[in-house]
């Protein structure tokens, strides 16, 4: 039995429950000062505060606060520990970089614009396209590498940039195997209905259906995802589209995501409340028809505000997500176009400047939210008895800190199902 005890938290913060939170929930965090953790076989056994440790740690204890034998003790030297933060968007695999595209952007050609001249997601579909497997795994484990170092100990990953049934299920097959070798948890979410591929250009609808006859059956046959993904956007899939393809991932098992109204509103926030998917992300340019829709299906608002930032673009509201009680979670949509950036902390720092969350309702947003948006809040995000004991230790004394500053890692200590990294 592999027992670790965390002892010597100056505060820990959790939300709590294994629920999507909303409305006033989503700002409750329990706290608890002078805290420990004990920690069996890569679960949480029991949390004290107080000062008090453990019943059976007490019991085994010389004295010092330490037992004898056959524990890790892991001083968290009075600092804050929250629950591993989990990150609900990226685009985690894919061939090639786009730092070519930033002149451009800087000339004043915007994100529809490039991707219309065959740059943007086309340009990181030949190279992933290209990208042996071993090569897009090897990459992709460094940014593993990376998020865990930043505190993250539970993401998502979309497919999407092979959008042949070939190259979409090597990037899946990816995810799976980083899964099995990486401590970060992966949940695959399969996004063929990115973008139109070239081959289609002439015929989109042909690739719907495509998409829907024989992708999406093969995915659930090879059982390498859990979600289906679908860009609603201006030039990219119209919201009828989005529509044909979430029905059938629908009718398959799916739990249904939509990249809606990141750039224009076109009506795929509207949609998601309708079909009861179980987040709508980006959300830049919502209205209040969409606002309404979302409310009304208990679909959590996916927000990610560091593309926002790299886009030059507006911020999703979500004071007024917030106040409608709609669950609002927060990812950092990594990927080489709209955010070359894995950084959940800056997120978060983003979170409370520009969207005026607080700090409590920023926890819940990168733990037990975008948990239960990738169908894992039963296991993680949260501290409490059962739940995998994943945790951060911050260099920081409380959340006001951690949401204060920025460009630097405040993640001390990681501990990954019991063990520290
Ligand atoms: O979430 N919006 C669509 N997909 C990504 C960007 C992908 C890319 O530009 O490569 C996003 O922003
Ligand atoms: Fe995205």
């Amino acid at each position: 039995m592999r027992k670790t005890l965390i002892k010597n938290i100056g505060l820990l913060q959790t939300p709590a429950g294994s629920h999507p939170h909303r409305g006033r929930e989503q700002g409750d965090n329990l706290k608890l000062k002078d805290a420990a953790v004990l920690c069996e076989d890569g679960l949480i056994k029991e949390i004290t505060s107080g000062g008090a440790l453990p019943g059976e740690v007490e019991k085994y204890s010389s004295g010092d606060g330490c037992p004898d034998e056959g524990y890790t003790v892991i001083d968290a030297g009075g600092k804050l520990v929250t629950p591993g933060l989990v990150d609900g968007h990226t685009h985690l695999v894919f061939g090639g970089y786009r730092h070519n595209e930033i002149p451009l952007k800087l000339k004043g050609a915007d994100y529809l614009e490039i991707l219309k001249a065959g740059g943007g997601i086309l340009q990181t579909l030949t190279r992933t396209r290209e990208g042996s497997f071993e090569e897009l795994y090897e990459k992709s484990m460094g940014f593993l590498d990376e998020m865990l170092f930043l505190g993250v100990t539970t993401c998502e990953a979309k497919s999407g940039y092979g959008l042949s049934w070939e190259a979409e299920k090597k990037q899946l097959q990816i995810v799976k195997k980083l899964n099995e070798d990486h401590p970060v948890d992966l949940v695959s979410t399969f996004m063929g209905a990115h973008m139109v591929p070239p081959e289609y250009k002439e015929d989109p609808d042909a690739y719907v259906d495509l998409l829907c006859r024989e992708m999406l059956p093969a995915v659930k046959e090879t059982g390498l995802a859990e979600f289906a993904d679908v860009f609603c956007e201006e030039g990219v899939f119209d919201v009828e589209q989005s529509r044909k393809y979430l029905e059938e991932a629908k009718k398959l098992g799916f739990g249904l995501k939509i990249h809606a109204d990141e750039i224009e509103e076109m009506g795929g926030s509207q949609l998601a409340g309708e079909l009861g998917a179980v987040s709508a992300e980006h959300l830049i340019a919502i209205g209040e028809k969409g606002l309404m829709s979302l409310a009304k299906g208990g679909t959590t608002a996916m927000v990610l505000p560091a593309t926002s930032f790299y886009l030059g673009k507006g911020f999703a509201p979500v004071r007024r997500m917030i106040e409608m009680d709609i669950p609002v979670a927060m990812g950092s949509d990594f990927n080489p176009g709209s955010c070359p950036s894995l950084n959940l902390q800056f997120v978060m720092n983003l979170g409370y400047l520009k969207y005026r969350m607080t700090p409590e309702e920023i926890l819940t947003a990168v733990t037990i939210n975008p948990a239960c948006a990738i169908g894992r809040g039963d296991t993680v995000g949260t501290l409490e008895p059962g739940k995998k004991a994943d945790l951060v230790i911050w260099d920081a004394p409380d959340m006001d800190m951690l949401c204060y500053r920025f460009g630097s890692n405040l993640a001390l200590e990681i501990i990954k199902e019991g063990e520290l990294m």
